[in-house]
């Protein structure tokens, strides 16, 4: 399987570890973006030495671990500025009150303090303490001046504090603090632009009971919704029934058939920019919903269907009026390419993916994909991949679409 990239790989990441108890947490994030490939170095300050040895980060990043600005500077081993201006990224977790109160007042007394003032790149900076200390207005002001200097904030989570009071002021999950390195190290080349994207399947009742409904897992769709926030973008994903968690940054609205996507689409899509119709919707619905549950005993074996609104059609032909860029799928288990040809054209799509269904390792529920992409320039065929990367791979033609449609 071919992979297309690792956002991480290669890059040279600077974690400041600070004096909260919190610390041992981001030991796992350590290790965590090591394994992804980052040449992780870790700085701490003095207070956060009383809470975690250095040796953990040293073992876990591959790196040694530097605490003392002057100690590192006689042995030659790293100037006080070097870390920073050689970082791709600054990521300061946890931040502690006193550390984020330096930073915005542009203190320079330790060599995490120095790094973040020299640095060249993204810094972000991830507050964690007790509430109070949180709320507390000199700390809010502080982190105010820490956002006008551009420097991301990773908002704190509320939860029980290890001092035992309820309140915000927790570390976030590392998947969501992750999520955010990536943004901050993708290009932003999806910024400014407002996707709408609609991902799983739909569900038409029967009865009380049951429904029809078919195999999608939104998978597909989540993965382009996560990877366009990466890149920039303003996500707004309309999911049918899904186990699936929304994707960080992502605004998600949850609907369950096929006229619920219908008006939830219809009415966000005069405000997108770019509209991806990943979802499967049911193009049939049940004639009739029985208002209670049909016994096994009086159930007629014959249902009557009728179709359901053509959400692409509709799209297809508001595009022109409201300008946005329109994508589709075709989910087919054979004549792949014709089918896709008459649906780009039927749909008056922009693009269309084509997705053979019928394939071990594509289509619904796998976390792979292989789809051939076909616009008015004629079919690609992307490499069988990850659906990340297969939504990475499709950004890339909507970001050059989008690109030559401003020209
Ligand atoms: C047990 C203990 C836990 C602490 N936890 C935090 C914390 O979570 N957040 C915080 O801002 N300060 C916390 N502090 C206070 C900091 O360690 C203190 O302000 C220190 O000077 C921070 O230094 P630094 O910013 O250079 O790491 C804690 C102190 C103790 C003794």
């Amino acid at each position: 399987m071919q992979k297309k990239n690792n956002i991480f790989s290669g890059k040279k990441i600077v974690v400041g570890v600070t004096g909260s108890i919190a610390a041992f947490k981001v030991a796992g994030w350590v290790s965590s973006l090591a394994k992804d490939g980052a040449d992780v170095s870790v700085v701490m300050t003095q207070a956060a030495c009383r809470f975690v040895a250095p040796l953990t980060y040293a073992a876990l990043s591959g790196n040694p671990v530097l605490t003392d600005m002057f100690a590192a500077e006689e042995a030659h081993a790293i100037s006080h500025i070097q870390l920073g201006q050689e970082a791709d990224l600054v990521l300061i977790a946890p931040a502690t009150a006193n550390t984020i109160a330096k930073l915005a007042h542009g203190l320079a007394d330790d060599l995490l303090a120095t790094s973040v003032l020299a640095a060249d790149c993204p810094v972000l900076v991830a507050p964690a303490m007790n509430s109070k200390m949180l709320l507390n207005p000199a700390t809010q002001r502080n982190i105010k001046i820490l956002r006008e200097l551009g420097h991301g904030i990773v908002e704190p989570e509320s939860g029980t504090m290890a001092c035992k009071t309820d309140g915000p002021g927790r570390l976030p999950e590392w998947e969501n603090v992750r999520e955010q390195l990536l943004r901050s190290l993708s290009e932003q080349d999806l910024a400014g632009e407002k996707f709408l994207v609609t991902a799983g399947p739909t569900r038409e009742a029967l009865d009380p009971a049951r429904f029809l409904s078919n195999r999608s897992s939104g998978k597909m769709g989540y993965a382009l919704a996560r990877t366009a926030w990466r890149r920039g973008a303003d996500v707004l994903l309309i999911s049918g029934p899904t186990t699936l968690k929304t994707p960080f940054g992502v605004k998600r609205v949850d609907v369950t058939t096929a006229d619920e996507m219908y008006n939830g689409v219809v009415e966000a899509c005069t405000d997108a920019s770019v509209i991806i119709k990943s979802a499967a919707v049911s193009d049939f619905c049940p004639e009739t919903v029985e208002s209670e549950k049909v016994k096994k005993d009086d159930a007629r074996l014959v249902v009557n269907l009728k179709q359901t609104p053509d959400i692409l059609q509709q799209l297809g032909k508001m595009k022109e009026k409201h300008g946005y860029l329109l994508m589709g799928f075709a989910a087919e288990s054979r004549d792949h390419r014709s089918a896709g040809e008459k649906k780009l054209a039927n749909k008056n799509l922009d693009l269309i993916a084509i997705n053979d269904i019928s394939g071990e390792n594509t289509g619904f529920a796998t976390d792979t994909n292989q789809v051939t992409l076909l616009d008015a320039k004629g079919f690609t065929d992307l490499p069988l991949t990850s659906k990340e990367d297969t939504a990475d791979y499709i950004l890339d033609r909507i970001s050059k679409m989008l690109r030559e449609k401003a020209c």
